[in-house]
């Protein structure tokens, strides 16, 4: 299982939520945050999100998957993200130890989608 991190462009969640339905990746866990990047700011205010700072808005995402859908997960977020230009975001794919569904108590892969 891995916990897949998404920091992305604001504007560009709706799009990434299409995208990972579209892919029957439905659970996802979504965050306002505030970031920099390699540029610290200063090379996305044309991008017109506001400064706080050096940060700059921006949108987390969080899906924890089966191995089977790590790539597609990331396909999808980069395919609905990217722009080629700067501060387009980050993936980070981590290691996920356990899952656990309150409800039903169900554990591991089976507790994730
Ligand atoms: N190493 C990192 N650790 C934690 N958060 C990060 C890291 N790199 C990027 N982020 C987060 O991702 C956001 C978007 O990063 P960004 O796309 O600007 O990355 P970058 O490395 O500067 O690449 P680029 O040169 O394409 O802009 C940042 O504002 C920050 O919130
Ligand atoms: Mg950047």
């Amino acid at each position: 299982m891995k916990y897949i991190v998404a920091i992305i462009q604001p504007d560009k969640l709706d799009a990434a939520l299409d995208e990972l339905e579209k892919r029957e990746v439905h659970l996802v866990t979504v965050s306002n945050v505030m970031g920099r990047g390699r540029q610290k700011g200063s090379a996305e205010v044309y991008r017109s999100h506001k400064e706080i700072g050096s940060l700059l808005r921006k949108t987390k995402l969080e899906i924890a998957v089966n191995e089977n859908f790590v790539e597609t997960t990331i396909e999808a977020i980069i395919e609905s993200t990217r722009t080629g230009q700067t501060g387009d975001g980050k993936i980070f794919v981590i290691d996920l130890e356990e899952c656990v569904r309150i409800r039903t108590k169900e554990r591991g892969g089976v507790a994730i989608g």
